[in-house]
């Protein structure tokens, strides 16, 4: 054979490998609103950056009739290419063959491509959308979903993980997923449950479809599962685009740099008129977020669950950070469970990537009732206070209003390790609110008053001349500085600025035991 010979039968191999499952299998999943695994590579790359391995990789199994029906790739399309310009490897599962199901061969491609992306120092992106473990492989398949687990695990701080439902992700597949940083899920076409709604009939006698029991919306607000729910396969596909805007390519790097238009010192009249006078009136801190942050651009992370805390990236003189910040207009931004743990993985995610961290708090304390406590608020709430007490990254706090008890300790305050905390002068920091304060310290002295009212308002009074403000803190250093809000902003900066080369570790151990 002549080379031109066997140039046209690379050509023609090349090709099949190009047609996955077929061109019937394609139409079909462009009539279920799904795009096929190529074209969603080219979405999420840069366009021509794509560079696909593995191509003629097969399976390996003979049995139900698989000897016969070897489809190059084996549903798994695999490779690296940029986004934005700087390397991603990515891989997307092909439900045109074998559901997408995963064999051993199938595996191999995934786990080739973590290997490459831990020892190259760049993210993955993985886009799923298969039927599990190929059911004609038995173990090998489970073992081949093992070998992912695994490199999902040792690559977890190392480089960012991010995974793309699009599709079936059940049962043991989950598991993938789970553990890596950021699942995103689009509506209507993607699902995940570890058993679907046959078993749960069976076992529970509960009726409920796919979208029900596992879809895009319910695991975004509910079960904190995803951390972000789209309306289509494109707008997901660019989303992701957008977050690797603020991340490293791996825990040894910063952050890229943004370009900057907003300017370093923009003060923001607006930032007097969002917090009321009334401290009991809630207010949107989403509003505070966006008049101090670079262009008023917050890309929020789960933005649906947990609403009493906020989470998400932004820029700030071009830094890149990680923005923390309780919600006053949702519970009163109290921190109960779910808050807890969406606001301890985000703030150790930064960590992991020496993204610095910024905390706007305004946070009465945590959730009283029953169903927190015997649902663990404290060991959930003792992950957040965890995870901002281990985090070494540049940390700074704003405290826009309130800031009491346990909360005050656990938001990023002075005490473990906040470089820089700074108070607006409607900051309360006190143990507690003026009203349970006065009920605890003066309950026989108001009981046995002629007018308890007038007696409780006038201790109300006095308690927060006393108490609520920020001066006391102020005054013993535990906030470094009381600011105009206007100046929220050119602060903010000027701490990024100055902590820029900040170095700080924690002792050497093998891990520590955070409270799971
Ligand atoms: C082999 C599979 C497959 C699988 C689907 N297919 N799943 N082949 N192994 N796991 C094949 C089908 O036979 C079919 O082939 C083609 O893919 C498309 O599947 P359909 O069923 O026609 O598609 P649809 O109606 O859209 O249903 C999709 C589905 C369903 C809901 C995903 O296929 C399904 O329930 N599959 C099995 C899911 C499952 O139980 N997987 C194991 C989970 S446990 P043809 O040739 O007919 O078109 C697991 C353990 C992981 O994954 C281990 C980690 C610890």
């Amino acid at each position: 054979m002549s080379i031109h010979e066997k140039l046209q039968r690379l050509e023609e191999l090349a090709r099949e490998a190009e047609q996955g499952g077929g061109p019937e299998r394609i139409r079909a999943q462009h009539e279920r609103g799904k795009l096929s695994a190529r074209e969603r590579l080219e979405l999420l790359l840069d366009e021509g950056s794509f560079v696909e391995l593995d191509r003629f990789v097969t399976h390996r199994s003979t049995d139900f009739g698989l000897a016969d029906q070897k489809i190059l790739g084996d549903g798994v399309v695999t490779g690296y290419g940029t986004i934005h310009g700087r390397l991603v490897y990515a891989f997307s599962q092909d439900f045109t063959v074998f559901g997408g199901s995963l064999s051993e061969a199938h595996a191999e491609k995934i786990v080739k491509l973590q290997d490459m992306a831990l020892k190259n120092g760049a993210p993955i992106i993985g886009l799923n959308d298969s039927g599990g473990a190929r059911i004609q492989e038995g173990v090998v398949s489970l073992g081949g979903y093992a070998d992912i687990f695994l490199r999902n695990t040792t690559a977890s701080g190392v480089i960012p993980q991010i995974s793309v439902i699009l599709g079936p992700c059940a049962g043991g597949a989950v598991y993938s997923p789970a553990i890596t940083d950021f699942v995103y899920m689009v509506r209507g076409t993607s699902y995940m449950f570890v058993t679907g709604p046959n078993v749960v009939k069976t076992v529970t006698h509960e009726d409920i479809d796919m979208e029900g029991l596992g879809g895009a919306d319910v695991h975004a607000s509910r079960s904190g599962v995803a951390h972000f729910a789209c309306d289509s396969e494109p707008e997901c596909l660019a989303s992701v685009r957008d977050l690797l805007r603020f991340l490293p390519q791996n825990n040894r790097e910063l952050p890229p740099d943004a370009g900057i238009t907003d300017p370093h010192d923009r003060r923001d009249e607006k930032l007097l008129e969002i917090v009321p006078d009334n401290p009991n009136h809630p207010y949107d801190m989403r509003k505070v977020i966006r008049h101090v942050v670079d262009e008023g651009e917050f890309y929020e992370v789960h933005e649906r669950f947990a609403c009493n805390i906020l989470v998400g990236f932004a820029h700030l003189g071009g830094h890149a950070v990680g923005v923390v910040a309780n919600q006053p207009a949702v519970l009163a931004g109290v921190l109960d469970i779910d808050s807890s743990v969406k606001g301890s993985r985000f703030v150790r995610f930064c960590d992991a990537f020496n993204i610095p961290i910024v905390v706007l708090e305004d946070v009465p304390g945590f959730l009283p009732g029953v169903a927190q406590e015997h649902g663990g608020i404290i060991r959930h709430g003792a992950k957040l206070l965890y995870a901002f007490a281990e985090a070494t990254v540049p940390k700074i706090t704003v405290i826009t209003r309130k800031a009491y008890g346990g909360a005050y300790d656990v938001m990023n305050s002075k005490h473990i390790r906040g470089d820089v905390n700074l108070a607006w002068p409607q900051a309360e920091i006190a143990v507690m609110g003026p009203k349970g304060a006065v009920e605890v310290l003066f309950r026989r002295e108001i009981a046995a008053s002629d007018d308890p009212q007038a007696a409780t308002d006038a201790r109300i009074q006095e308690y927060r001349d006393k108490f609520a403000h920020p001066f006391i803190a102020a005054a013993r250093g535990f906030v470094d500085d009381v600011i105009d809000p206007r100046d929220t902003r050119p602060r903010l900066i000027s701490a990024l600025d100055m902590l820029r080369n900040k170095r700080d570790a924690n002792p050497p151990r093998k891990h520590g035991n955070i409270p799971l």
